[in-house]
């Protein structure tokens, strides 16, 4: 039995969680919910956006789900992420059928730094403009690196490439590519690579399939993100994980998107795959596989599907059916 807090926020982050909530009755897995509040109507109520209930609650949990915020989503998720130190941001970049994937052919995933880096809002007003503090640390840069050496280790896959500028930013990067082949030592089976932010996001879009397991920087790292996202379809696809020493949060890269809320008609692919990534941190890889399988095959019959895949299914139409694959 596995304690899981779950935020489901706002908008449609209320019902793509409800769904995933549906489609997880059908798995063999016990766990144990607790539900918390977050996010824009939260704060209208109460005045805050992320009560510290909450994260008493997700701190006490093994992994929670989280739905989406809406403007108050920086307040929530970054909060979230400093508060519990999730240090690792992971973003599958995997082609399924049935959707607008530029290339059907892609499974890699991106291990982002999410703790430092030009993302630690050392920002300053000067007098011929503003200057931005990059902070990059052996520990961080140690850390993120061993993760991503470990998940592909777990996950089979053969392949880590260290993404940075070290040409330019010398010190920063320097460290970082320095922690990146001292780590690798560790893990002498593993090929590695290395290459520039620049020529990273050329071969998105020219040789994507070269890429297994890449591990960069916090700001690196979002970019190529979503850049990995326009590869693989839209945002009602594309699930992330934050990872620390003691739990995850799962959520869909989406937001709370107002002008779908309360119509039933989000795609709810996005959070039953970031159920998927709990499953598969939590070691439960058979039950992982089972689910995105039921999902797949929605995804390619594309009958019961919802409008943004072509199809006229609703949320909860569209969750009934992956059950269904289960149940059958
Ligand atoms: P958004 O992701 O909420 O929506 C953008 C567009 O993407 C939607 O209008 C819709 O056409 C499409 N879309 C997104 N998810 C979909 C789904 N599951 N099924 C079908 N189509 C989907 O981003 P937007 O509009 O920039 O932001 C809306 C609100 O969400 C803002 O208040 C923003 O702050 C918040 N937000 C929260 C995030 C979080 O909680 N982690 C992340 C991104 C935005
Ligand atoms: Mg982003």
């Amino acid at each position: 039995m596995y304690k899981i807090s779950v935020i489901p926020g706002d908008g449609i982050g209320k019902e793509v969680m409800d769904a995933t909530l549906h489609v997880l009755e059908a798995i063999d897995v016990e766990f144990d919910y607790t539900f918390a509040d977050a996010g824009d109507e939260h704060m209208e109520k109460t005045g805050v956006a992320l009560p510290q209930e909450t994260v008493d609650i997700v701190k006490s949990s093994q992994a929670c789900l989280f739905g989406a915020a809406g403007e108050t989503a920086a307040d929530v998720i970054v909060k979230m992420r400093q508060e519990l130190d999730l240090y690792v941001n992971l973003r599958p970049v995997k082609s399924y059928p049935g959707t607008n994937c530029i290339f059907d052919n892609l499974d890699f995933v991106i291990v982002r730094e999410n703790t430092e880096g030009l993302y630690i809002g050392l920002e300053e007003e000067t007098d011929e403009g503003a200057t931005a503090t990059r902070v990059v640390t052996r520990k961080a840069s140690e850390r993120i690196c061993k993760y991503a050496f470990e998940y592909a280790k777990k996950t089979g896959r053969g392949k880590v490439t260290a993404v940075h500028k070290a040409n330019v930013l010398k010190k920063t990067d320097g460290v970082f590519k320095d922690s990146f082949y001292q780590m690798a030592e560790q893990y002498p089976e593993m090929e590695l690579d290395d290459r520039y932010v620049d020529a990273t996001a050329m071969f998105f879009i020219t040789k994507p399939e070269m890429f297994d397991v890449i591990v960069t920087t916090n700001l690196f790292g979002d970019i190529l993100s979503d850049e990995g996202a326009g590869l693989v379809g839209g945002l009602g696809l594309i699930p992330s994980a934050n990872i620390g020493e003691n739990q995850g949060l799962f959520e869909p890269v989406h937001g709370s998107a107002p002008r779908h809320a309360g119509k039933g008609t989000a795609n709810p692919s996005a959070m039953i795959l970031s159920a998927v990534l709990m499953l598969d941190y939590l070691e439960e890889n058979d039950a992982a596989r089972k689910l995105e399988e039921a999902l797949v095959k929605v995804l390619e019959e594309g009958k019961v599907v919802t409008p943004d895949l072509g199809g006229n299914a609703s949320t909860m139409e569209m969750a009934a059916e992956v059950r269904s694959k289960l149940e059958a």
